[in-house]
């Protein structure tokens, strides 16, 4: 399969941009949201996702999420809101059910954030982000690009109000990714090289910033922090794609870090990966010495282990207990 080969298969209408917040912006554009409308947003996602809604002077309105990243209350007891957000967590699908029954209720448009699970499919092998009219993808977080993400839409109506397409245009939100791409595919100790200089770039951006991660902070809230349009040279990093390679790779990484996790008696996520799920990580919950060894499995293979997401100041506060150990082996 190549990458033209999944966007037959997926059907409907793309377009692309830098990152999946701009896909996310056009995504509420398309459901009509626009200044004061509500958006339905899980209690558990990354603050930068804000910056989308803000983009149009749309508001948040929240519903809780359980232990098992699925919504923790009815959805007869949700707010109201114009569009509605599904996240399919790490690649895992979502159940969309109570999603499409809130959407038949009161009228609002259902937005797959696939964010994390390009090339993932759900029990039916239907692809995620192709399975309600509007989904998002951050292609950035699947594979090493210097940005990338995507909007697809579906034939009813939707795609019809998307924007035009954005040329392609500079070098990209995070050019030094890219680098980090063509280190990985070096014949010998790829892997290390390129997690040695991504070990390099976090300590600059420290020194810098005094921050060795991108966008956490408030601002992050407001800001899109860049231009909408996908760097020059992504349609041909997409071609030159393998995703069957990739899909593999993923699943095997998984399979193993599953195994070593359950022998050292650390807990996944998620109990089960599912036969077409392809995982953008290995999420767990663990204490500080479960942590260190799961540290040191991903080190010794070039990944690394992130806590995910920043919150949103202003839920920050209620978030579960149980949600805010979850860590993840990110695959990248
Ligand atoms: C669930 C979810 N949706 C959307 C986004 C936005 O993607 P991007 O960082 O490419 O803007 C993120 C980013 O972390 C995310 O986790």
């Amino acid at each position: 399969m190549t990458f033209e080969q999944w966007r037959q298969q997926a059907g409907g209408t793309v377009r692309f941009f830098s990152l999946g917040r701009h896909a996310l912006v056009e995504a509420l554009k398309v459901a009509g949201v626009g200044p004061g409308d509500a958006v339905l947003l899980p209690e558990f996602i990354c603050r930068d996702v804000l910056a989308s809604l803000h983009a149009l002077g749309a508001r948040p309105v929240w519903y809780a999420v359980n232990e098992s990243l699925a919504p923790a209350v009815q959805q007869d007891a949700w707010p109201a809101a114009r569009a509605v957000v599904a996240v399919n967590y790490f690649g895992f699908p979502q159940r969309l059910a109570p999603f499409r029954a809130y959407a038949a209720r009161t009228g609002a448009v259902l937005v797959e954030d696939n964010a994390h699970g390009f090339l993932s499919r759900d029990d039916h092998g239907q692809w995620l982000g192709t399975r309600t009219e509007i989904g998002i993808f951050s292609l950035r977080k699947s594979l090493l690009l210097a940005d990338g993400a995507m909007i697809r839409c579906g034939m009813n109506g939707f795609a019809d109000r998307l924007s035009a397409p954005l040329a392609e245009h500079g070098g990209g939100y995070a050019p030094a990714v890219a680098v980090k791409a063509r280190l990985r595919r070096l014949p010998v100790g790829g892997p290390q090289v390129a997690k040695a200089a991504t070990t390099a770039i976090r300590l600059l951006r420290q020194w810098r910033s005094g921050s060795s991660v991108l966008g956490d902070d408030a601002e992050a809230e407001r800001v899109i922090p860049a231009p909408a349009a996908p760097h020059l040279g992504l349609q041909r990093e997409l071609a030159a794609f393998d995703p069957e390679a990739e899909i593999a790779r993923r699943r095997t990484a998984y399979a193993d870090v599953e195994a070593f996790a359950r022998r050292h008696g650390i807990r996944p996520l998620f109990p089960a990966l599912g036969d077409a799920t392809v995982p953008y990580g290995f999420a767990f919950r663990a204490d500080d010495a479960g942590r260190q060894t799961m540290q040191g499995w991903a080190a010794r293979r070039g990944f690394d282990v992130i806590s995910w997401p920043a919150l949103p100041d202003e839920i920050a506060g209620r978030v579960a207990d149980a949600l805010r150990d979850i860590r993840l082996v990110n695959f990248l």
